[in-house]
């Protein structure tokens, strides 16, 4: 016979020593801060569990509130990772699910975990949920301001429940690296307030050993190739912006492709303008191992020519271009900026070719996806004087020096085809590069938001 016993978990095997005085702290706000992949998100979830199941056993109904920025992100962010402490602390079945509305409930209590975003502050201002023990901000970096904690507190504390002193409210971010992006201007007040208990943590803090060999490995050559950027994305560090937008020391020049690292495909992708904006094409070849390889570009410019080239004229000089390029490996995507619609359609009319319109987002989450790409030593051109342009733009891309001590800093947006065309196909390829479109999906958005 066989006797099922419910295997006891104990949370110091699941959570870092590191987080000891965190997860026991009198203090109502709690903020962990940190550099990726430091477990803040997976602490604190466990941690709201465990508070929730504490009560429920006392058979009190209790309520924990989960906000991100954005309505879309809840999903794939902070209910995934309750669903993840769950599943830790082996309790699935004790919960019922539910996606509309947006609700995880434990089924002897009624007690629940709500989840909302922040884009709906009327939902959040207007709930009538009670018995609130908890709130979290997971990536409260990329809410706009703290306006919303401002607003949305005092509401839930308002709800708290009578069975605990104080509502805890925890955030959890990674600083971006601008020091005068509201939160990092923030956090200095919070450390004034004695209410509040501020934690930083780094990949480095695992002291159970969960971060994975490969992942390690990842984190080696971003140290090794741009320590500036792994000591922001990994230490946390709020490093600055510097004016330039991208180290040209990661743009390796090419005499000819790599013997022992084969192209496998070849990407294409357009950045297109008709008064003044040039028009380019970049013909990227990637190989087996994933490097990225510039192989020639295309260029027009329209400047000061007083009979401009009509799409018409342009169309087939970029698909001769196209044909040009004799390398025997199948064509990956053709990407062009998704706003770019004469192009589009003069592709299709004469050669039935259709390219996909890259959805375009700010351009500080965009520069993001080419600079993890150049952080891990996998950026090269072959070095030829088509391919100057290219080189040339990317090393006068530059942070407006206006803007650069604010908020939201602006690139100076001046002779940026190729730039804007190398960052359409770095963000159309960006699942076949492995490329993380957020470490925890869709906020890729957020690294950037977070970073610059
Ligand atoms: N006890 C555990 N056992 C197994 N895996 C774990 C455990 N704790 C955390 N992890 C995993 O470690 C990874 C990093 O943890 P987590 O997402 O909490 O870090 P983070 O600091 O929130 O990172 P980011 O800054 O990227 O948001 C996640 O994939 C998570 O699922
Ligand atoms: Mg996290």
């Amino acid at each position: 016979m066989t006797v099922k016993t419910k295997r006891t978990i104990k949370i110091s095997q699941l959570v870092n020593p590191h987080f000891k005085k965190m997860w026991s702290t009198k203090c109502s706000y709690i903020i962990a801060k940190g550099g990726r992949g430091s477990f803040k998100s997976s602490t604190i979830s466990l941690k709201l569990l465990t508070m929730l199941k504490k009560q429920a056993q006392l058979g009190h109904k209790v309520n924990v509130v989960c906000i991100r920025e954005n309505t879309v992100n809840l999903r794939d962010s902070v209910y995934g990772q309750i669903c993840w402490a769950i599943d830790m602390l082996h309790m699935t079945d004790e919960f019922k699910y539910s996606v509309s509305p947006m609700r995880i409930t434990h089924i002897s209590s009624g007690s629940a975990f709500y989840f909302y975003g922040g884009d709906k502050p009327e939902k959040l201002k207007s709930n009538t949920i009670q018995n609130v023990i908890a709130l979290w901000y997971e990536e409260a970096s990329n809410f706009k301001s703290a306006e919303v904690f401002d607003q949305t507190n005092p509401t839930f504390i308002r709800q708290k429940s009578p069975w605990v002193n104080d509502v805890k409210v925890f955030y959890s971010y990674n600083p971006p690296r601008n020091p005068y992006d509201w939160i990092n201007e923030w956090i200095a007040l919070q450390e004034e307030n004695p209410q509040c208990f501020i934690d930083t943590s780094t990949y480095l803090d695992d002291q159970l050993g969960i971060t994975q060999e490969q992942q390690l490995a990842l984190i080696e050559t971003y140290k090794k190739n741009d320590p500036d950027y792994y000591k922001w994305l990994y230490l946390g560090k709020i490093i600055g912006l510097g004016t330039n937008v991208y180290n040209m020391k990661l743009f390796h020049p090419l005499t000819e492709l790599f013997t022992n690292d084969p192209l496998v495909r070849i990407c294409y992708s357009i950045d297109a303008g008709h008064i003044n904006s040039a028009t380019t094409c970049l013909a990227i070849g990637v190989t087996a191992k994933g490097k990225v390889i510039l192989l020639h570009t295309y260029y027009y410019s329209p400047e000061h020519q007083s009979r401009k080239k009509a799409p018409s004229d342009l169309v087939p000089e970029i698909k001769s271009f196209e044909d040009s390029m004799d390398y025997q490996v199948p064509i990956g995507k053709r990407t062009i900026d998704s706003a770019e619609g004469a192009l589009r359609n003069e592709f299709v009319k004469e050669y039935n070719e259709v390219w996909h319109g890259v959805a375009k987002s700010d351009e500080a989450t965009m520069i993001d996806y080419v600079s993890s790409l150049l952080a891990q030593g996998r950026v090269y051109y072959l070095d030829t004087p088509e391919n100057q342009i290219f080189i040339k733009q990317h090393e006068q891309y530059q942070w407006d020096e206006k803007t650069v001590h604010s908020d939201d800093p602006k690139v100076v947006k001046e002779n940026d085809h190729t730039v804007d065309a190398f960052k359409y196909f770095a963000i159309d390829n960006a699942r076949k590069l492995g490329l993380k479109i957020d470490p925890h999906i869709n906020a890729k958005v957020k690294l950037f938001k977070r970073g610059i």
